[in-house]
């Protein structure tokens, strides 16, 4: 944001420059001659580059006014959805449970089914938002969105309508994107569906890569720019295009001109959000009739900084009764995940806090086999806790389990040394392969270790 702020008084005092070197030219002018020779050229020129500068002035302000608006509502969104998020773990979970027992019968069975559908729809939703808010934890690592976007075109192929002409355009070289994966194709996956349903008499769909050198004018132009080497990912289709008051809204969370049930108004909102986390820009380009263009740009990666993609997990084992300290403030999802351990034949401690969570470590450290810990806690929190916990035991195996981070808290928790990351909410049987993954490959000669963790 500020330096959207900034950006605006480099411009005001950069055309206040150029406009002092015209009028000094006036004058020289005015000097050499002993007339007004030249002066009226020079006054149009001015006025011209005031112009000029001016409309740009007003577009960075725009800008300006479009990026406030759009953390605004990320902030409400993603406070909401960190909340839901947590009442649909509880909820999941305990169906879950409620599902393995085999007294429930036929008919309750199938009424959980549908509940639990629902809850993968709410579910979505939520991850949705947390998207839009850049609040979703993401796993970075070097993307070749050439790679990304022929794998999503292959798995669209068969569902997009023959009507519908997909073209891939790639460029043969371009650099990797530190990005997560999942997400980029997510990206793709929101444009190529937005394109196809703008043309439902069928029509040209274009998916292009490209590389790009952002110069100074662009990012003059385009606020929240990186100058430097870019991936330009574009996708364009010739569709029914949109309004300029469509277009005004068309990264706003929840705006859609699709009717009831057909669409949530949350794709081009993530992707939004997406770009953003991956420190790229997005542009739209339409107008009704003639098609849509939306162009993201994400910054090339630095090669040093990347790490491999890592492993799949193991499949699940059955826990083989070690002793795990649950440490969680939502006192339904320690009593939840309590049950769901105990249920997969661990030994679980529970406890409501960080400061609760080192007096247990001081009591049972011997038994203690792994540490489940909640970030977002009050109190002295996930970190601190963390903290202490390798403090007293460089080698405690801390697994950690949020729902959310706001500038990637797990990564940082894992960098500091935590063995692996759930995100919440997690089905019971992806915490059973985690607990039994982090146990079972624990310890610096560990298949698969480093510093980012298991994931
Ligand atoms: N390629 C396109 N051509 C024309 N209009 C588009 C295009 N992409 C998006 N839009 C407009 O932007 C709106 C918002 O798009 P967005 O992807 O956020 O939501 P949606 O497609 O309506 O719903 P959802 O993605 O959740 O199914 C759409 O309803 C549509 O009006
Ligand atoms: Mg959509």
């Amino acid at each position: 944001m500020s330096d959207c702020t900034n950006e605006l008084e480099r411009e005001v005092a950069r055309l206040r420059k150029v406009n002092q070197v015209l009028m000094d030219r006036v004058e020289r002018s005015v000097d050499k001659s002993g007339s007004d020779f030249g002066l009226f050229e020079h006054n149009i020129l001015l006025q011209k580059h005031v112009e000029a500068r001016t409309a740009e002035l007003g577009k960075l302000q725009n800008d300006l006014y479009q990026a406030q608006k759009m953390e605004a509502v990320g902030i409400l969104a993603g406070g909401v959805a960190h909340d839901f998020n947590n009442l649909l773990h509880v909820m999941r979970g305990n169906i879950e449970l409620l599902a393995r027992d085999m007294s429930i019968g036929s008919q309750g069975r199938e009424r959980l089914k549908a509940v639990i559908r629902s809850q993968d729809r709410a579910a979505e939703l939520v991850r949705q938002l947390l998207l839009f808010s850049r609040k979703a934890e993401s796993c970075k690592v070097a993307v070749d969105v050439n790679r990304e976007a022929r794998e999503v075109v292959r798995m669209l192929e068969r569902t997009i309508p023959k009507m519908v002409s997909l073209e891939l355009h790639l460029a043969p070289k371009i650099g990797p994107v530190s990005g997560d994966p999942v997400q980029i194709e997510q990206v793709l996956l929101n444009l190529i569906n937005n394109a196809v349903d703008a043309m439902p008499e069928g029509g040209r769909l274009v998916v292009e890569t490209s590389s790009v050198d952002l110069d100074q004018d662009f990012v003059q132009l385009h606020a929240d720019a990186v100058a430097g080497p870019h991936v330009l990912l574009t996708v364009t289709d010739t569709g029914c295009g949109m309004d300029s008051a469509t277009l005004k809204h068309v990264f706003d969370p929840f705006f859609t001109t699709k009717g009831v049930g057909q669409g949530t108004g949350l794709g081009l909102a993530s992707v939004y959000g997406i770009v953003k986390g991956h420190g790229g820009h997005i542009h739209c380009c339409s107008e009704s009739g003639r098609g849509a263009t939306f162009r993201i740009y994400l910054p090339v990666a630095d090669p040093v900084e990347e790490t491999p993609k890592d492993q799949e997990p193991e499949p699940p084992l059955r826990g083989g009764g070690e002793t795990i300290l649950v440490v969680d403030d939502e006192a339904d999802i320690l009593e939840l995940t309590r049950e769901a351990l105990e249920d997969m034949g661990f030994t679980v401690l529970g406890v409501a806090s960080g400061e609760e969570a080192l007096d247990a470590f001081h009591k049972h450290r011997p038994t203690i086999d792994l540490i489940l810990l909640d970030l977002n806690m009050p109190g002295m929190g996930g970190h601190k806790c963390l903290r202490e916990l390798l403090h007293l035991d460089p080698a405690a195996c801390v697994l950690i389990a949020s729902g959310y981070s706001a500038h990637g808290q797990a990564k940082q928790a894992l960098a500091s040394g935590a063995k692996g990351y759930i995100g919440k909410p997690y089905r019971l049987r992806e915490l059973e392969a985690k607990v039994r993954e982090v146990l079972d490959y624990s310890g610096p000669d560990a298949p698969g270790w480093g510093h980012t963790g298991h994931f």
